[in-house]
């Protein structure tokens, strides 16, 4: 196996077995940004297992992660095209982790000259662990997935979005009445979330509050499932945006259409 898959792979387990020794009910917590905005020892173990793991393999590699500020300022646009390294959400689902609520993952992208190669999300509750290399297609557990095959809003098509630390959920609830009667799920890890649309288990995942840490890993194994992205309007979205619209090519066209009629 390719050192970095392997490295990537044992840092995702790592932390996964890492987070599932913290109490939820005990755990140190501080609030962020909002009240529902967490950070917890968890996260910061978890950070601390991963960044050993892959320092210990490419001491001079950049880590670029949530929980610790060195090297956010380069996630823009005028830097990317420099960017190698690796991108690091420790805890995704912070919320749901305090809450027990066992829907909680680990994000790891590696990034060359700006774009995604390789990108581990892991799932301890699971026990899922999803796997992407550019251009070889996105395994769960060893197998090959895809994005749900469905081409029509009803009553069955799962519409999910999560929590914006900004408010910016209930207007969305608002503007999924413009579907018509589908299945909408509001629930707490955005990277979970764009993994289960990569293999089919949800149909769309739409949010407006994502971070580079959130994208940088879900957003190859969404492009590796053959899914879609764009914006609110249809336009096509990179890792660095916060707006995302995704599932398979004909309900991505169609929940865009419906959203701006
Ligand atoms: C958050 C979760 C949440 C999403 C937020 C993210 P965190 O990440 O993924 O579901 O709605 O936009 O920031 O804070 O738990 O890592
Ligand atoms: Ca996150
Ligand atoms: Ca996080």
């Amino acid at each position: 196996m390719d050192k970095r898959l392997q490295i990537i792979t044992n840092a995702a387990l790592a932390a996964g077995s890492q987070i599932l020794k913290y109490d939820p009910l005990t755990v140190k917590t501080e609030v962020k940004s909002s009240e529902g905005d967490l950070v917890t020892a968890a996260d910061l173990g978890s950070e601390k297992v991963i960044t050993r793991t892959i320092k210990a393999a490419y001491p001079d590699d950049k880590v670029i992660s949530e929980e610790t500020s060195t090297g956010h300022e380069l996630l823009v646009p005028e830097k990317l095209p420099k960017l190698t390294g690796w991108v690091i959400d420790p805890l995704d689902g912070t919320n749901n982790f305090k809450k027990g609520m066992a829907y909680s993952g680990i994000s790891i992208g590696y990034i060359e000259s700006g774009e995604i190669v390789l990108a581990a999300v892991y799932d301890p509750y699971r026990k899922e662990l999803y796997l992407s290399q550019k251009g070889k297609g996105t395994t769960r557990n060893g197998q090959l997935i895809h994005v749900a095959d469905k081409s029509v809003f009803d009553a069955g098509t799962r519409v999910c979005t999560s929590n914006s630390y900004e408010g910016g959920t209930q207007a969305n609830i608002e503007r999924y009445t413009k579907l018509g009667h589908v299945w909408v799920d509001v629930l707490g890890s955005a990277v979970l979330i764009m993994t289960d649309v990569a293999s089919g288990r949800l149909d769309i995942y739409h949010h407006n509050g994502l971070k580079p840490w959130d994208n940088a890993a879900a957003f190859l194994i969404l492009e590796e499932a053959g899914a879609k992205l764009t914006d609110l309007r249809g336009n096509p979205t990179t890792w660095l945006t916060s707006e995302v619209v995704v599932g398979n090519d004909s309900l991505v066209d169609e929940f865009v259409r419906l959203i701006n009629r």
